[in-house]
């Protein structure tokens, strides 16, 4: 099928190559010149692994190109929206123009029988009105939301071998003719028997910010715990071993430590929120007020808990900070736990070295007040305090004994319950982490 994909990000340019590597003959258009022509170039603009492999045998069939230009996306039949929805400046909404503003220029290539398919998350409600807009101006042509769940770092993974497919549909025979066109698009995905949830408009525009809220909620359920395991000398890793053998419950996303981040779960409850209020509705989330309370608390947490592990101040005090990204196996430092505390430290005088396996490029464009180093020894030489902030296999990984010899002082704080800490104390060193008792 002849399709385009709008918006060529993190969502959009792995859709793009996911979609040739179907089959499919794919134009990826974005605003972002320098982004176009690293993408036509097997240039991966960001960090995903498997993705360049991806990009560069996709570009290879000829199935896929990317352009600037919207009048590429004219031979298409399906027309995928990627494009972001980040948190509008000083408010919780989702700011909404990008959206708008791909759906407006899609208007001027879109033909009869054309379906435009929207992947971004959006506020509930949007499908319904870019509908009328597309209806309105190219009779014929149609509408459907299909939500897209990727995680980054498996994105590839997750795309050619999504979870499920929901596809929110415009009743009666335009729902019916989307649907034929989806199902032919993800013909490999859906013979694979991935299930799928055919409904209406509002239901898959929820499911998707009803999916990041459950997330964001279980996340900071277990730091709330771990808030309490610290008033009270208790163990979070043990409590939410404990907890999540119960299969109601399940240990996965039951991980005390620096909380969530990135360009999804922290936006999108806020504009769920926001939205919510709209609806005169506010008072069924108030509870996710409390999950992002509860989630920023714990930065504020990490950085008193390396005030006191340096004596009680960080004047002064050499801190390696390992890991940057707002999560592993990515560069993504939007909203990043990790940078944030990093820059608090920095602010409050500590000397912070900070390293990450594939966002050093990125923090050093935005945040070039931050030093950045490229390896955990350089970060940590001469270190009064080590801190783990994102949990990269590599630092995982780290060995003790011989990681020992470069700081001057082996304090480690694990922000991620992610080391192995009867094997850092073997090696001398006080170990500390969110709700865990100190050594
Ligand atoms: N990143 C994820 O893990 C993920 C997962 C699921 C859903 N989403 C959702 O997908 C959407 C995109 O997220 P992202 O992380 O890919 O964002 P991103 O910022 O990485 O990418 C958005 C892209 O859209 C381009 N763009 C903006 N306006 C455009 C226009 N008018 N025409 C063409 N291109 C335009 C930008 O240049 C940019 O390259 C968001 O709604 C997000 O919430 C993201």
């Amino acid at each position: 099928m002849k399709i385009s994909v709008i918006g060529c990000g993190y969502l959009g340019a792995v859709h793009a190559a996911s979609m040739a590597e179907l089959g499919h003959d794919v134009v990826g258009i974005d605003v972002d010149r320098l982004k176009v022509e690293a993408l036509q170039q097997a240039r991966a603009p960001f960090y995903e692994p498997g993705f360049e492999e991806l990009l560069a045998r996709s570009l290879g069939s000829g199935r896929l190109r990317f352009s600037v230009d919207m009048a590429d996306a004219r031979d298409a039949v399906l027309h995928f929206v990627c494009v972001g929805t980040p948190q509008k400046r000083g408010e919780y909404a989702a700011d909404l123009r990008y959206v708008e503003a791909a759906a407006e220029s899609l208007l001027e290539v879109l033909k009869p029988g054309d379906l435009v398919a929207g992947k971004s998350t959006v506020p509930v409600g949007t499908a319904a009105r870019l509908a009328e807009l597309v209806r309105g101006k190219v009779p014929g042509a149609m509408l459907a939301w299909n939500p897209e769940f990727l995680r980054e770092g498996y994105a590839v993974q997750d795309t050619l071998h999504p979870d499920r497919l929901v596809y929110g549909l415009a009743p009666g025979d335009e729902g019916q003719a989307a649907r034929a066109l989806l199902d032919e698009v993800y013909a490999t995905i859906v013979a694979a028997g991935t299930p799928q949830v055919v409904t209406d408009y509002a239901t898959a525009e929820m499911v998707k910010t009803a999916a990041n809220s459950f997330l964001a909620t279980k996340i900071s359920f277990i730091n709330a715990m771990a808030e309490l395991c610290e008033a009270t000398g208790a163990d979070v890793k043990q409590l939410a071993d404990a907890i999540g053998h119960d299969d109601r419950i399940g240990r996965k996303f039951l991980n005390a430590g620096l909380g969530f981040g990135g360009g999804c779960l922290p936006k999108d409850i806020r504009a769920f929120m926001a939205r919510a209020g709209e609806l005169g509705a506010d008072q069924a989330l108030t509870f996710l007020r409390e999950v992002d309370n509860i989630n920023m608390r714990r930065r504020i947490r990490m950085v008193e808990l390396a005030r006191e592990v340096c004596d009680g101040s960080l004047l002064g005090k050499r801190v390696a900070v390992l890991g940057a990204a707002f999560k592993p196996d990515s560069d993504d430092i939007r909203d990043s736990p990790a940078l944030n505390v990093a820059a608090q430290l920095q602010l409050q005088g500590a000397v912070v070295q900070v390293t990450d396996p594939a966002a050093g490029d990125n923090i050093r464009r935005s945040w070039p007040q931050l030093d950045v180093v490229d390896t955990a020894e350089e970060a940590a030489h001469r270190a009064d305090a080590v801190l783990l902030l994102t949990e990269w296999k590599q630092y995982r990984d780290l060995d003790p004994v011989a990681f020992g010899s470069v700081v001057r002082q082996k304090r480690v704080l694990d922000g991620r319950n992610a080391l192995d800490r009867d094997r850092w104390e073997a090696a001398g060193w006080s170990y500390r982490a969110l709700g865990r008792r100190g050594g």
